[in-house]
């Protein structure tokens, strides 16, 4: 299951993120976090203090040539832009952590195993912006077979971005943090008119509630989208300042909303095949606006009609 937090800067995502890996790590279930936001803050926040890993945004080449895999249709790295769908002959890839590529991006924090996309760095501005780097994750969990009971948690960039791509499509749950502001409600609401026709689902996490009134002033705005809180923390500030706690010993009412986080993630019905057919309609949609163009053919072809992930698709492997 997949789960991305969006929400304003310094709403909480990074802080969201952190303690429901970390609160899924405790209970001992399979998870992957990602840090794809532009301010790369998630390995701290789970409670690293190094280097960070190496990031999936920059050797390009390496993970296209990986996730191709012997997939004839696509030609080459350069042809394989961040929307090439996997086909035949893909790598299909799963999260053991033992795996090529795991192994070689990923680094482990606070007990949860994690991949960063890299810093914001001069060659994006003006180019790519952070799409590129984006584009890395959004071909990872594309190739990505995820079972029920394993989770991968995203870290977001802030505000409307994400919808920029086709990033956005490729969660089970769609979690934003909000504040109980006007500002944070605002986001939500810029969602919420996005997510219709794309098979989103949308929620809302309120955080740094402290009374019962920040509460009503969410139930009033978001309505049932609203699947809990997080109260002001000691705790994550403690950690802020590094000094990083067992996550059992989080706050009893933040613990409930990580809880109700979990079911409402749990809740969510993977349908690979409205899945698929969404990674294949915004392939052909970047094709005609840029793809086609940049790499010279007709990325239309890279469309494999007898392929579609799901149980059992890591056949596709040994084409
Ligand atoms: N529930 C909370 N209690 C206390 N501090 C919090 C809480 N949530 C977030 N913060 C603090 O607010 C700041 C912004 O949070 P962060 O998770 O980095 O936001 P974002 O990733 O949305 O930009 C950080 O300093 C973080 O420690
Ligand atoms: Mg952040």
């Amino acid at each position: 299951m997949r789960i991305a937090f969006v929400g304003k800067g310094g709403s909480g995502k990074t802080t969201a993120a952190a303690v429901f890996s970390r609160y899924l790590a405790e209970l001992g279930r399979p998870v992957l976090a990602i840090d794809a936001d532009i301010n790369q803050h998630l390995g701290q926040a789970l409670g690293h203090g190094g280097a960070p890993p190496r990031a999936l945004g920059t050797d390009l080449g390496w993970l296209k040539d990986h996730l191709r895999g012997t997939n004839p249709r696509i030609s080459s790295a350069e042809a394989m832009i961040k929307t090439t769908p996997p086909g035949w002959g893909s790598r299909m890839v799963g999260l053991a952590p033992d795996g090529e590529l795991l192994a070689r991006y990923s680094g482990v924090a606070g007990g949860v195993r994690y991949l960063v996309t890299g810093e914001f760095d001069e060659a994006d501005i003006g180019v790519s912006c952070y799409h590129s780097k984006t584009g890395a994750v959004e071909l990872y969990l594309n190739h990505l077979l995820d079972g029920p009971g394993e989770y991968v948690v995203v870290d977001m960039t802030a505000g409307a971005d994400a919808f920029a791509s086709g990033l956005f499509t490729r969660f089970d749950l769609t979690v934003l943090v909000s504040e109980p502001t006007r500002r944070g409600v605002g986001v939500y609401r810029q969602y919420a008119e996005h997510a219709p026709g794309h098979d989103v689902a949308l929620r809302v996490l309120g955080n740094k509630v402290a009374d019962t009134e920040d509460v009503d002033y969410l139930r009033d705005r978001v309505g049932d989208a609203l699947i809990g809180w997080l109260e002001r923390s000691a705790w994550v500030r403690a950690a802020e300042r590094g000094d990083v706690a067992p996550i059992t010993t989080l706050e009893p009412a933040n613990i409930t909303a990580l809880r109700a986080v979990l079911t409402t993630l749990d809740e969510q019905q993977r349908d690979w095949a409205a899945y698929h057919g969404s990674t294949v309609a915004f392939h052909l949609r970047n094709a005609v606006a840029w793809g086609n163009q940049a790499v010279g053919t007709d990325l239309a072809a890279q469309v494999d009609p007898h392929f579609m992930p799901g149980p059992g698709a890591d056949r596709a492997m040994s084409a």
